[in-house]
């Protein structure tokens, strides 16, 4: 291996850019040269690269977003789309592909494997957590501080005026920052896509925190349907059922994206960069770096985009237990 490219891809992640400095550093370190290439396999597909030295990658670590641009390439997902990539890779020399980024992004990567045997490694850049083969996907710590960070400050209001909040978080079809955030924000209740708790049980939680003197509630929803509803039809619904209560829904959105990495990220970044450009000197492909019980792990890429973390039940117990 004597050049590896490196791309980020899908939803920006805070530690991203930790990522693309520990890549790139590594690069340095075991000399081999560092591509970058800009907005994911978009750039990929155009050519858009730039040579990046140790120097190109200073003052970043301490950045929310990706100084390599992000983008979701519809063109990739086609057969010629990736012919186009490879050949771009080809023409520059490049001999193999690092890529930041969730399950869309291994996705684009095995498909590259599979068709062109090109080595790809993956590194999990997501806030979603959604990812197998690692316990924490760079840029999940800092969103989940950030919104509870929000939430804190909306309980404020709730407890004012005494209101019914719900929150939405993102997630998409991942709980993990509902539950985690909805635990460490003190939330009455949490709605993930991996628990359908029913529309009674709700309605007999809130109840039953009135009845024991509680004057405001927050309940924190994960993007998308729950219980069969939009944040906004749950709070309509329970408006509706419950006059009494003065309810507001607020959506969090992509503040959650942005903003400083936490120092958890960073240091997790920094190794799975580390980890990524050694299993290519190694010549290790197709697979993913990830941190499980706080060592390096490799597993499939195959096997990373299928199996879906699953929700931890023992913080089930425990969002159950302290929300009485
Ligand atoms: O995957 C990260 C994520 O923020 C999800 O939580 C969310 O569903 C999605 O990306 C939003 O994507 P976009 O920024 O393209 O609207």
């Amino acid at each position: 291996i004597k050049k590896i490219a490196l791309l980020t891809s899908g939803g920006d992640a805070p530690g991203m850019n930790a990522a693309v400095r520990s890549v790139v550093r590594a690069c340095t370190y075991y000399r081999i040269e560092c591509v970058g290439v800009y907005r994911g396999y978009e750039g990929l597909i155009e050519g858009d690269f730039e040579a990046l030295s140790g120097r190109h990658v200073s003052n970043i670590i301490n950045k929310g977003g990706t100084i390599l641009k992000s983008a979701r390439s519809m063109e990739f997902k086609t057969v010629e789309g990736r012919a186009k990539a490879h050949k771009n890779l080809v023409d520059a020399g490049v001999n193999a592909l690092v890529v930041v980024g969730g399950d869309g992004t291994f996705t684009g990567g095995l498909k590259f494997i599979q068709e062109f045997n090109f080595p790809v490694v993956g590194i999990p850049g997501t806030i979603d957590n959604d990812i197998y083969g690692t316990d924490y996907t760079i840029g999940y710590d800092t969103a989940l501080n950030t919104v509870v960070e929000v939430i804190d400050k909306i309980r404020d209001t709730a407890g004012s005026h005494n209101r019914l909040f719900f929150i939405e978080v993102m997630g998409r079809d991942a709980g993990f920052i509902a539950l985690n955030a909805g635990i460490g924000s003190g939330a009455e209740e949490v709605l993930i896509p991996e628990k359908d708790i029913g529309l009674d049980k709700l309605e007999e939680s809130l109840k039953n925190g009135r009845d024991k003197g509680k004057t405001s509630s927050i309940v924190v929803v994960t993007e998308g349907k729950k219980i069969g509803k939009s944040v906004f039809e749950l709070g309509d619904y329970i408006k509706e059922k419950y006059p009494a209560y003065d309810i507001r829904v607020s959506v969090l959105g992509h503040m959650q994206r942005g903003g400083t990495p936490s120092c958890f990220d960073r240091v997790l970044a920094s190794r799975l960069g580390v980890a990524a450009v050694e299993c290519l000197l190694d010549r290790v492909s197709g697979v993913m770096v990830g941190v499980i019980n706080n060592e390096i792990v490799l597993t499939g890429l195959n096997k990373a985009i299928k199996l879906n973390n699953e929700i931890d039940k023992e913080l089930l117990r425990v969002a159950e237990i302290t929300s009485v």
